[in-house]
């Protein structure tokens, strides 16, 4: 069917169903809408009414996008749905050609020609692959985020993607956990502002009237809720957390992304206190549409209807199909739960019809809203495809996004930067120097590996011609996965036959430079792991090259924090590169060379070993609380590790230094309503131009509630030229001090806070207190 034939159909179709029924009262459901337009309910109502059960159900099904992927509908079961309009939605098939020619098959075949919603997991950039989430995140720039988003928007929207599975707002403070590569890290204050700009930079919208823009790509607040509090970090397990945990660590960032306006949310496969988040009423419908007003559409994760079996919820799909309606999820992604038992469910009156309608008017109005009934192939523009992926100018920002994801955690001597006019003799060693498949890391779902610029590659430009000479030996290789088991394969178990090599040239260097990390697919979805140190005999190599008394340089891909206990003592310097995205070579030598100064601090804490998790910054002072200052005995500690991390939250150098000084505070007294302004100076006292990332961190000193030993609570990124000093002012309200009390009321409770402005979550140096009066 033409695009015109379609638009006539439809458009009579919605304009006579206007006609007969101009009063919002008759509407077939009443539903709280996402847009709140009446014009746009309305619309929704018009092709409700005309919907046979079947085919409504059939808009609440989403399948995987590889149907009749050869042309014309084949005869498989997907392409079957697809015949009978019962595909609402399918996601991960990209092109705009393709998904134009998907399109035109559903509109040929289905009776009412409703518009299919092609999803995706856009979660770090479309084609040009920007760093992983959690490397972003480390740059505490949300200008940069946002912008991170909104291009990879472009791309999608222009590859025929109108829904983005992202942003991932999931807290996580389990290393182990192999998705914490996808999400801001630990903080929620932070995690929240990042989950915003995200959502925003995917959407791109002022009111949902944008929508209707061709390049605005509907974000979609994953996994709901609390995933990342999986026990032992060990992926889809239970959680069992108590609400008020539930509501100051892991609701907040979902909350901000409503507060942001997203437009949908997705369940998560866990259990949260015994009931699964897919068949869960109380996070669903309590409190996502009833406490937070929540009026757009909720999709599953992939099998989370199906799961509830597994995990002794329900007996069988039919009855895990109505657990998920009742809770009220609107679509269901792969499960085939509601496809096949919603209409035996409303038959037997297990389930209501209007369920159903509510359900369906929430996907239809996303529908209209994003401009599909007016043009089905809107996002299907092969020009705009061609024209905007892997544009210079977004590949100039995935350069500059992955410079500032860059964390300098240790740099002994000032050894780096490495001066292009300094004759050095420069040893590349390690798995990583020549490793191109990992660089792009996990979810990168359509950014070609092949195209990702490597450290070697990236180092060749950038020291051409210069008076620093490079040799190169690989060393030892990355243990791999086995795809069929998701074990570390036994087949391919690294051995050292070249380390003699490695070594050799080492000796003959005047600085050893080793990329070691984890193989990409060590990290997200199912990549668990219970041993965090660098994997297979990268650190035995490390040890041998230790022995050539070398000045060694270690550069680090991977996906979540490592246990580098030993390489912190025994190497010089440590880069953190994360898996920087398409342009990983350029940037790690912009920043080696120093022609990027790095500006990122973590936003994961480095343990010093897995017995110490879950450590994160703002944990609880105990009723022993240890002191290095005072007796040690029967004291809140170990016996065999110190309860510091490796580095904390908040942490990471430049090739500058900061100082702070001069904490001032306007009063030591707030009254209610009021406020008072905290402020220190920061002087840039090194010999280069630099970033600093200022973060401000209160205490509550006694609550109704025990209270973290310390919340991040504010920061700002600033720049300082050499020499310069510049005062960082943060103003403190009853927001900033607001808690859940005993009751679970939100309030700022009276009495005394102690603030810090600092450099990391570790540092106290610059202490004030003031009175919140009563
Ligand atoms: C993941 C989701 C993702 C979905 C679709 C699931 O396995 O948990 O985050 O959006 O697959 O690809």
């Amino acid at each position: 069917m033409s695009k015109s034939h379609f638009l006539i159909v439809i458009g009579l179709l919605v304009s006579l169903m206007a006609c007969t029924n101009g009063s919002h009262t008759n509407k077939v459901t009443q539903w709280k809408s996402y847009s709140g337009d009446p014009d746009i309910e309305h619309k929704v109502d018009s092709v409700l009414r005309l919907m046979t059960l079947d085919e409504k159900i059939g808009q609440m099904n989403q399948y995987s996008g590889n149907f009749a992927a050869t042309g014309e509908v084949n005869d498989n079961k997907s392409g079957e749905y697809l015949k009978k309009g019962m595909i609402g939605s399918t996601f991960n098939t990209f092109g705009a050609d393709h998904i134009r020619m998907l399109q035109e098959q559903n509109l040929k075949y289905s009776r009412l020609k409703i518009p299919i919603l092609f999803a995706a997991d856009v979660i770090h950039g479309l084609e040009t692959t920007f760093p992983i989430p959690l490397a972003e995140a480390c740059s505490w720039d949300l200008d940069l985020m946002e912008k991170s988003a909104r291009i990879a928007a472009e791309e999608a929207t222009a590859s025929g993607i109108a829904w983005n599975f992202a942003p991932m707002v999931d807290i996580a403070r389990d290393p182990r956990w192999g998705r914490v590569m996808e999400g801001a890290g630990e903080d929620v204050y932070y995690g929240s502002l990042v989950a915003r700009a995200r959502v925003r930079g995917f959407q791109g919208i002022n009111s949902y009237k944008d929508f209707a823009k061709p390049n605005t790509l509907m974000a979609c607040t994953k996994h709901f809720v609390a995933y990342g509090a999986a026990q032992a970090g060990r992926d889809y397990h239970s959680v069992d957390i108590s609400n008020r945990t539930l509501y100051e660590t892991y609701l907040p960032p979902f909350k901000a992304t409503v507060d942001e306006g997203v437009a949908s949310f997705m369940t998560a496969f866990n259990d949260l206190n015994g009931v699964p988040c897919t068949g869960n009423k109380y996070i669903f419908t309590d409190i996502l549409r009833d406490a937070w007003g929540f009026g757009g559409m909720v999709v599953t994760d992939y099998t989370a209807i199906t799961e509830m079996i597994d995990h002794g919820y329900a007996a069988n799909l039919k009855q895990a199909a109505k657990l998920s309606i009742d809770a009220g999820i609107d679509m269901d992604m792969i499960s085939e739960g509601f496809v096949t038992y919603l209409k035996e469910l409303v038959k037997e009156g297990k389930v209501s019809e209007k369920q159903i309608d509510v359900a369906v008017a929430r996907i239809l109005e996303m529908k209209f809203l994003l401009g599909l009934f007016d043009d089905p192939y809107r996002y299907c523009n092969a020009e705009r495809q061609k024209e905007v992926v892997m544009h210079p100018d977004h590949l100039k920002a995935a350069r500059e996004g992955a410079q500032r994801s860059i964390v300098l955690l240790k740099n002994d001597n000032n050894i780096l930067p490495l001066k292009k006019d300094i004759v050095k003799r420069v040893a590349l060693i390690g798995p990583f120097v020549e490793e191109r498949e990992s660089l792009n890391g996990e979810w990168a779902i359509k950014g070609d590996r092949n195209k990702s610029v490597t450290l070697m590659e990236g180092l060749r430009e950038k020291y051409a011609n210069s008076a620093v000479k490079f040799t190169y030996a690989q060393g030892t290789t990355l243990p791999a996965i086995d795809n069929a088991t998701r074990h570390i394969s036994e087949t391919q178990i690294p051995d050292k036959s070249g380390f003699a090599n490695a070594v050799g040239l080492a000796k003959k260097s005047d600085i050893i430079l080793v990329a070691m990390g984890e193989k990409f697919h060590w990290s997200g979805e199912a990549a668990c792991r219970t041993d965090i140190t660098l994997p297979g005999n990268q650190r035995e190599l490390l040890k041998e090259l230790k022995k050539t008394g070398k000045p060694i340089v270690l550069v680090l891909f991977n996906g979540r924090p490592l246990d580098l206990s030993w390489e912190s003592e025994n190497v010089d310097v440590i880069v953190e590169a994360w898996y920087p995205g398409t342009m990983s070579g350029l940037a790690v030598a912009d920043v080696l060379a120093g022609d990027y100064n790095p500006s990122a601090k973590l936003v994961l804490t480095f343990p010093r070993n897995v017995g110490q998790i879950p450590i994160f910054y703002n944990t609880k002072n105990t009723g022993r609380p240890f002191d290095e200052n005072s007796p040690k005995d029967y004291k809140s500690s170990y016996i065999d590790s110190p309860n510091s991390p490796l580095f904390p939250f908040g942490y990471g150098l430049s090739y500058t230094t900061f100082e702070y000084s001069n904490p001032t505070i306007s009063s030591v007294e707030m009254a209610r309503g009021g406020n008072v302004i905290v402020s220190a100076d920061v002087t840039n006292t090194g010999e280069v131009a630099g970033e600093e990332v200022v973060q401000l961190y209160i205490h509550d000193k006694v609550g109704s509630v025990t209270r973290p030993v310390k919340e991040l609570k504010g920061f700002k990124k600033i720049h300082l030229e050499k020499g310069e000093t510049k005062t960082v002012e943060f103003t403190i309200d009853e927001d900033l001090l607001s808690m859940y009390d005993i009751d679970m009321n939100w309030l700022a409770e009276s009495g005394d806070f102690e603030v810090w402005i600092a450099t990391s979550s570790s540092d106290e140096s610059n202490h004030l207190e003031f009175t919140l009066l009563d």
